[in-house]
């Protein structure tokens, strides 16, 4: 049986207005009816193959986290209370050590709260054959097949076959975020994926590896679960330790430098919805290739990724851009330009 481990620290600003800092993306249902985070955790709701998941996540999304669990009917193992975030790195540390008290051979499936996996089937089998390699002591990630030079993921050169175990080969390099021109060149060569940033691994490698390559994330990480506190159904890390940690994300502190890495390339129909593009690229569109939630009327317009929650919206002679309507905010955007959505929440956060 496979450990999940949920995270769900991020704040998802590029999906501004939609994504708040009390809403961000993974509570918030973008793809389909259920919220990222209950996605997520019914994809590894099978109790034959998973354990209740391990929940890692802040403190202010605790009780919209539990609720949205428990309505689709998944109890977790534990939701431990992040203070502040540290990045994936002390996340996955504080997981492990959880696991590895019971059992430190636990297998550890970590999982972005905020990914769309839209091809199950071949998400289970790539599962099986990661799980087969981490129990050999391999730290597996998934891979994609690139199709941008996406400087915002790592990027896995795929080495030699794993002897003996079907579908995993060596990760001869792993670079998170390459500069533009190497991503540029990563996409060209074709021996290069993505890091979907999804891991499986036993608990008590990462741990060693951990203590190789980052110390301190697993030092504070033991002193804020030493210091925890129970409180209801929640598992509060120590404040004042827990900041001591370095903000690594596991990609730097473990993955580039373990030499233990392996990759199972996997055709998932992944997307880490990054951005209202890749919502209106996974998304059902009509027949003139428009995306369309809520109240929508269309006149004549291509291509658009349109979403009104509540007000009556009419689009007329509009191609390729993206507007989003809530109660409070409007955005409006070239569909090729919501990536700097993001310098929008920083400029809002900069003016209070
Ligand atoms: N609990 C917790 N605490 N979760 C966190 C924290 C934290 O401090 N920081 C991030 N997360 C969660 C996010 O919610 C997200 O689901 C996941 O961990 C990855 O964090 P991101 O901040 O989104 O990472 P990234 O996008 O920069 O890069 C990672 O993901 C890419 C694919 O989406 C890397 O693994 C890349 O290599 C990868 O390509
Ligand atoms: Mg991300």
């Amino acid at each position: 049986q496979i450990q999940p481990v949920l995270l769900s620290g991020g704040t998802g600003s590029r999906l501004w207005p939609m994504s708040r800092e009390r809403f961000p993306k993974q509570l918030l249902a973008l793809s389909g009816k259920r919220t990222m985070i209950q996605e997520t955790a019914l994809r590894v709701g099978d109790a034959r193959a998973f354990r209740s998941p391990i929940v890692v996540c802040n403190q202010e999304h605790r009780f919209s986290v539990g609720e949205q669990l428990q309505s689709v009917g998944i109890e977790p193992a534990a939701i431990v209370l992040e203070p502040v975030g540290r990045n994936t790195a002390a996340a996955a540390a504080i997981a492990a050590r959880l696991a590895a008290r019971d059992d430190p051979d636990a297998l550890l499936l970590l999982l972005p709260a905020d990914h769309v996996v839209q091809d199950r089937a071949a998400f289970g089998r790539a599962v099986e054959q990661a799980a087969r390699a981490a129990a050999a002591g391999f730290l597996v990630t998934f891979g994609v097949r690139p199709t941008s030079p996406e400087t915002g993921y790592g990027y896995i050169k795929a080495g030699a076959a794993l002897d003996g175990i079907a579908g995993v080969q060596r990760v001869e390099r792993f670079t998170e975020k390459p500069s533009l021109a190497v991503a540029e060149a990563f996409v060209a060569d074709g021996a290069h994926l993505w890091n979907s940033g999804m891991f499986l691994f036993r608990a008590g490698t990462f741990l060693e590896e951990l203590e190789r390559h980052a110390p301190a994330v697993l030092a504070a990480a033991d002193a804020a679960l030493a210091a925890a506190t129970r409180d209801l159904d929640f598992l509060r890390l120590d404040p004042e330790a827990f900041g001591r940690s370095p903000n690594l994300s596991i990609d730097y502190a473990v993955m580039e430098k373990t030499d233990r890495a392996a990759v199972v390339p996997a055709d998932l129909g992944w997307t880490d919805v990054g951005s209202w593009s890749a919502l209106w690229e996974i998304g059902e569109k009509d027949a003139d290739g428009n995306v369309v939630q809520g109240d929508v009327m269309l006149v004549d317009a291509h291509d658009n990724y349109i979403r009104s929650d509540g007000m009556l919206t009419a689009v007329l002679g509009i191609d390729d851009a993206v507007l989003v309507v809530t109660g409070d905010a409007i955005l409006l955007a070239r569909r090729d330009r919501v990536q700097d959505v993001k310098g929008i929440v920083e400029r809002l956060k900069q003016s209070g």
